[in-house]
């Protein structure tokens, strides 16, 4: 991109931003029920919804430009990496399904992280057996073969216009230049600070003030990570994965014993997979297939769901969250035994999204009360969520559309960056079933289809989904939040097409939660104590909670684009022109 066009982008995010800061300040400071969506983002051209408002815009330009959904997906894909460094990654990896304007057709490209060639199906294990979550969570292992930097670079090269230089221009300037930093930011950077202090390259970039992260506004630069991008921007992904930065990658490695190797990285490709493909009342529902569990469950739960009135039994009625719960106990409780690695295992997807046995399932929902989930593991806990990866979504005036979910698990991933690179890694290896039966860091219990083997993918939660009415796209969402993404993106499917509310009000309206193990019901405060002491009368153990995903959404209805950024999460913009 040539510079005074990197100058006009920067330009516009300025001024944007100032006219914007007001009204996304109060959207995001505003309390619950100011989750109440009045100020609806429409526009006829494209839309751009992200978590972080300087993404939005980077993706924004690119499309006013001239440049078509995939092009500013992947802008932005780089452009978090500096912005959003808690999710936004080189270091990690996800999920983007592309619809296409021009054919009608929808792709998923798969670009998780891959277990290293020397990884074992025991390493995990301490000499006792169990699992070591300081291993598999916060070391070194704890990281998968990255897979972001293949996977967008395909998506530009097969469904974009512009070249991977000028994707990552944007991003390249904000990592050399700056930008200033959000409270929100360096609240995440305290709360990593622990983790990351075993990395000198994670101290230096984000703590060099006497180990203080940049107070609000300060500018953050990271020059390292500058360095990384214009590598790629020069010699496209193969500096990630064989030249420059590999070479960073596998001393690193090397130096602290890690087990990402040279034919680790040369080796990782990502994969253009058909998207799982379902219905629900009428409309196309499709999403991504596996290894992530996401796409799956949500059409599972949409068919057992099929079965009921949900529009007359009403929005967050008791007996309308009892169906909901029980219908999400029976799909995670599949998740546990039959979903992994499609290319290791098969998985039986055609059976588990067919009408005909989520018409068994539905008919073993009791009516009256909760079922009690069968295999208890006191003690599982799902940790706070929703700060840990990140969704954007983009649609543009040639029909094409974009839902990314992306990550490096954990906030900060691994908390480890790779000195002279900036980039951090993730510790996706937790997402394998270290030891089947144990549940991982979301409380979410795996089989064997998910255990460890070298590289193998291991099984995830993101969800990206596009929704077609008669063929066109209609809806488009994901979300972070670990096991809680499916049902997030389920509800704002109901919450759309059964209750008929707005993009705005579907993603704002207040949430349940449930994943079969624990046998807890998770139900958002704004929900009302009303609604939880309802539930409990029907048996189930219910924890009122805080924020329950963070869904960025565009729906297209009567030629006019809508976007909703999940106000649950401070920072977000939906945007269009
Ligand atoms: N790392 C969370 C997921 O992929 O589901």
């Amino acid at each position: 991109m040539p510079a005074d066009s990197i100058l006009k982008y920067i330009f516009a995010f300025c001024l944007v931003l100032s006219l914007s800061a007001a009204a996304t300040s109060a959207r995001a400071e505003s309390g619950s029920l100011s989750r109440d969506p009045t100020e609806p983002a429409s526009s006829r051209n494209g839309m751009v919804v992200s978590e972080d408002k300087i993404a939005t815009l980077v993706g924004l330009s690119v499309l006013k430009e001239g440049g078509n959904a995939v092009d500013a997906a992947v802008a932005m894909g780089f452009a978090l990496a500096v912005t959003y460094p808690r999710a936004g990654n080189l270091g990690g990896g996800g999920f983007m399904l592309v619809h296409l304007g021009g054919t009608g057709k929808t792709v998923a490209i798969d670009y998780r992280e891959k277990a290293p060639l020397k990884a074992t199906r025991r390493m995990f294990l301490d000499e006792n057996g169990n699992v070591d979550i300081e291993r598999s969570r916060h070391s070194v292992y704890s990281c998968g073969v990255p897979g972001t930097v293949a996977g967008l670079s395909l998506a530009l090269e097969k469904y974009g216009t512009i070249p991977l230089g000028r994707a990552v221009a944007t991003a390249i300037k904000l990592a050399e230049e700056g930008f200033a930093v959000s409270a929100e930011l360096r609240k995440s950077l305290l709360e990593a600070k622990e983790r990351m202090k075993k990395s000198s390259e994670s101290m230096d970039v984000f703590f060099k003030n006497n180990g203080e992260p940049p107070r609000k506004g300060k500018i953050l630069r990271q020059k390292n990570l500058a360095w990384s991008l214009k590598e790629i921007g020069r010699n496209g992904p193969l500096a990630f994965y064989r030249g420059a930065i590999a070479k960073k990658i596998t001393a690193y490695m090397e130096k602290t014993g890690g087990l990402i190797t040279k034919r680790d990285l040369a080796s990782y490709q990502a994969v253009i997979r058909e998207p799982v493909t379902g219905s629900y009342r009428g409309y196309k529902i499709l999403s991504m297939p596996p290894p992530s569990s996401g796409g799956v469950h949500l059409i599972e739960m949409l068919n057992i769901l099929e079965n009921y009135p949900l529009s007359q039994y009403g929005h967050n009625s008791t007996r309308y969250a009892h169906v909901l719960s029980e219908t999400m106990k029976l799909a995670y409780a599949d998740r546990s035994e039959h979903l992994g690695d499609p290319d290791f295992s098969p998985v039986p997807t055609e059976q588990l999204i067919s009408k005909q046995y989520a018409k068994r399932l539905a008919n073993r929902i009791n009516p009256a009360k909760a079922t009690p989930s069968k295999y208890i593991k006191p003690g599982s806990p799902i940790p706070g969520q929703g700060t840990n990866t990140t969704h954007f979504t983009v649609a543009d005036r040639f029909g094409n559309v974009v839902s990314n979910t992306y990550t490096l698990n954990f906030s900060y991933g691994s908390g480890l960056a790779v000195p002279g690179t900036g980039i951090l890694l993730n510790n996706e290896m937790d997402d394998f079933s270290a030891k089947p039966g144990t549940p991982n860091a979301y409380g979410l219990i795996g089989g064997e289809k998910n255990s460890i083997a070298p590289g193998k993918r291991m099984l995830s939660s993101m969800t990206p989904t596009i929704v077609l009415k008669d063929e066109e796209p209609f809806l488009a969402t994901g979300s972070p939040g670990g096991s809680r993404i499916i049902t997030s993106v389920l509800q704002v499917i109901l919450n759309v097409i059964d209750h008929k509310m707005s993009i705005r009000e579907a993603v704002a309206a207040p949430r349940i939660h449930h994943q079969w193990l624990p046998d807890t019901l998770y139900v958002e405060k704004e929900a009302g104590e009303g609604l939880a002491a309802a539930l409990r009368k029907k048996g189930y153990e219910v924890k009122r909670t805080g924020p329950i995903g963070s869904t960025q959404s565009v729906t297209r209805v009567n030629g006019f684009f809508h976007g909703a950024a999940d106000s649950r999460h401070p920072g977000g913009l939906a945007q269009g022109y």
